[in-house]
């Protein structure tokens, strides 16, 4: 009788309510039998790390595409580059927004599922990847607050990004941020396995029908509540990390760095499988 050797998955939470690192190697992680466990992992915990896991692009895409359906970026490329350095990415100024809490793809039918980064090359200062639980930080709010967000929409747009990072931006700038459009999302999210999480983030504008300085009230104290300390998680780049993120129950930033530093990190992502509702 053939023996079969299943692997283990051997974790540690990094804190109470948001992250894991992950222990096995690479070629534990490359074999899939962890896939179904990992998955689970992620949306439970957020965040998984992988320190100093060393994936080859190739090697990354094999492992994004045991954790989800692959996506790739909209010309093709697999493997994205971050990098606010504008020889290296061509939409370098897009990445600006990154600097601000947000989700990915909210402007998208349905966000993107999960990401992955990996660290090609470190910052000289700053440039830590931070995310938050939006899971755990609806769970903890008051009844009270809960019933009173309940029903609420909101407003989201790309162009809604462009004043965090160029207040004063000329009018061609803005039609052609304008021009990727706008969209209504609940401000909790009821995902299919009946969990709810918060949607926030740089994209949200105002709560519809509500009085414009109630709304940015609210929407700026749930951002505030949301990214407090007890959710979130700063990850700390050491070269050859990969960090996974379930972007569904999550928001995540770019912490402020040298823009000429060369930082790079190397993006995958899978596919959303539900949309906002
Ligand atoms: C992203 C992103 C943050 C970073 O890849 O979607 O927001 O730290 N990156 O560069
Ligand atoms: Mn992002």
């Amino acid at each position: 009788m053939d023996i079969i050797e299943l692997n283990r998955l051997v974790h540690t939470p990094i804190k109470q309510n948001i992250g894991c690192t992950i222990h096995n190697t690479k070629e534990e992680l490359l074999c899939g039998n962890l896939s179904a466990d990992l998955q689970d992992l992620l949306e439970q915990r957020g965040v998984l790390v992988f320190p100093q896991i060393e994936f080859t692009d190739a090697e990354q895409v094999a492992f994004t595409k045991m954790m989800g359906q692959f996506l790739p970026e909209i010309d093709g490329e697999e493997v994205y580059n971050i990098s606010l350095d504008s020889k290296v990415n061509r939409k370098s100024e897009y990445l600006k927004g990154s600097l601000y809490w947000h989700i990915d793809g909210t402007m998208n039918k349905r966000p993107i599922g999960a990401a992955i980064l990996s660290s090609k090359k470190l910052p000289t200062w700053g440039g830590n990847t931070e995310f938050c639980n939006t899971y755990a930080a609806y769970e903890a709010l008051d009844d009270d607050t809960k019933r009173q967000i309940e029903h609420l929409h909101v407003a989201h747009s790309a162009w809604t990004t462009l004043f965090y990072y160029n207040p004063e931006p000329d009018q061609t700038k803005l039609k052609e941020m304008m021009a990727i459009g706008e969209t209504e999302l609940p401000l909790v999210w009821t995902h299919k396995s009946g969990r709810k999480s918060l949607v926030l983030g740089a994209t949200a504008h105002h709560v519809i029908g509500m009085n414009w300085t109630e709304s940015a009230s609210l929407l700026n104290s749930l951002r505030e509540w949301a990214t407090s300390e007890s959710f979130r998680y700063s990850h700390e780049w050491k070269l050859g990390d990969a960090v996974m993120w379930d972007n569904t129950g999550t928001m995540h930033r770019a912490m402020p760095y040298d823009p000429d530093c060369g930082r790079l990190l190397r993006r995958t992502k899978t596919a959303g499988v539900e949309p906002i509702i």
